[in-house]
């Protein structure tokens, strides 16, 4: 395995330009499953989450090709309904292949995912929709074995104790485009990454309203159409590398932006000390004055976004004062805190909150990443903090940020590669 050397501190400068987001093209891969026609996706970035997406689709009877940032899939002719535990366990959002496999073959058998480190991850709601459409649900040695002849719609609640979920909202609206009739998801995810999804599949014949607010309306269609698309920018990426150009006192232009997706995090950052200019698909970020602390709470979408409180409490490690960072959506996804207090952060949790008293500069150390944002924020750290850092277990961070190393060297980061 590889481990990522960072020699801080240092002063980012310059233009970088984010990719397309993995938590809009995962969902938008999945989708292809719900036509035998071809499709082509551009702006899809070069990850392994991506990579172990098309080889799902693969072993589910797809062609898919990904070449420069363009995947291409069209049909085998052998469609599968079997997403096995190999697969699926490695990458939780594969659950998502659920509807699609469902509403196009009538049955699926989808390995149940299991948690990961920033929680227990259930799929109940998920199942709650799939179910509402009419499907029969049996759950057998980890798999979800699900049959419906024709699925049908229905008006479903799919808010669970944490508020709304993505991949359900995308697994149910799916499921929902080749029902039969009207189905009302209430409660739905509005985030841009669902929104994208359901641009995907209008441009694929289905008929949807309200995607990107909580109630989305699905007409049910015979059957779905290959079509084009380009994915939306990785919004969180955008935000890590935001978070870069304030924890290194430097400055830099982000392109390929979309600022609306990311009013919480800018009014956080502005409040936080940052002079954030916005252009219409990029934003320059540079520290106005002194850093302040800020109070931070992750809700679902508009709110502060969860897949971003790692990269915030790195920020707030180095402001001074004291900051309180709150987790509502992942109460337990407080793994980095022990890595950024041997850095020399002092971070205290007390359940869902992380209380972070401002330190005047971390110190290099090795440390070790524990998921993707985690180690995300540990190479923000690294950058930041005096002296020698070194990030073991960088898969987690190659899973979701394409090109990372070489973005950040572009920007003046000292960053290197070496075999653990
Ligand atoms: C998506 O995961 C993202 N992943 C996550 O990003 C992100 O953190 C999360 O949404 C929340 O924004 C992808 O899109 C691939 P949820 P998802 O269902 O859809 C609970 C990253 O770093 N819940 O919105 O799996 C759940 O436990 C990743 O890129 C249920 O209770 O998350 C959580 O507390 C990490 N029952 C809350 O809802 C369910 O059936 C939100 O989860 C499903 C979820």
């Amino acid at each position: 395995m590889d481990k990522l050397v960072i020699e801080g501190p240092a002063r980012l400068k310059g233009e970088v330009t984010v990719s397309g987001s993995k938590n809009a093209v995962l969902p938008i891969l999945a989708a292809t499953l719900l036509t035998d026609e071809p499709c082509v996706i551009r702006k899809v970035p070069n990850l392994r989450d991506t990579n172990t997406m098309l080889k799902i689709l693969r072993s589910l009877g797809k062609c898919a090709e990904f070449d420069k940032g363009t995947v291409s899939i069209s049909s085998t002719g052998q469609a599968g309904f079997f997403a096995d535990y190999k697969l699926v366990s490695t990458m939780r959002a594969s659950f998502c292949v659920l509807g699609p496999i469902l509403a196009k073959l009538k049955k699926a058998k989808v390995s149940l995912p299991g948690g990961c480190i920033i929680g227990v991850r259930p799929v109940d709601l998920h199942l709650k929709g799939i179910k509402a459409l009419g499907a029969e649900i049996s759950i057998e040695s980890g798999y979800v074995l699900a049959k419906a002849d024709r699925l049908k719609g229905n008006s479903v609640y799919l808010g669970g104790v944490y508020g709304s979920s993505v991949l359900a909202t995308g697994n149910v609206m799916m499921a929902a485009t080749l029902a039969k009739g009207r189905t009302l998801i209430e409660a739905a995810a509005c985030e841009p990454e669902v929104a994208d999804l359901a641009e995907f599949l209008i441009k694929m014949g289905a008929k949807i309203k309200g995607h990107g607010t909580p109630i989305i309306e699905i007409e049910g269609v015979k059957g779905l159409h290959g079509t084009e698309h380009t994915i939306i920018p990785d919004r969180i990426e955008a935000g890590t590398l935001m978070a870069a150009a304030l924890i290194t006192k430097g400055d830099i232009l982000i392109k390929n932006v979309l600022c609306q997706h990311l009013g919480a995090l800018i009014d956080k950052l502005e409040e936080a000390g940052a002079c954030i200019t916005k252009a219409d698909s990029s934003v320059r970020v540079r520290l106005k004055s002194k850093l302040k602390a800020i109070n931070v709470t992750t809700l679902p979408y508009p709110g502060f976004p969860t897949d971003m409180q790692a990269q915030i409490m790195s920020l707030m490690t180095v402001t001074p004062g004291i900051s309180v960072i709150t987790e509502k959506i992942y109460p337990d996804r407080f793994m980095h805190v022990s890595e950024l207090n041997r850095m020399g952060a002092h971070i205290q949790r007390e359940g869902p909150h992380a209380i972070v008293e401002g330190v005047k500069h971390l110190s290099g150390a090795p440390v070790m990443a524990s998921d993707l944002r985690a180690s995300a924020c540990l190479v923000l750290a690294g950058l930041a903090a005096k002296g020698k850092s070194s990030i073991s277990r960088i898969y987690h961070l190659e899973r979701g940020y394409e090109n990372i190393e070489d973005k950040l060297l572009g920007l003046g980061a000292k960053i290197y590669r070496e075999k653990e």
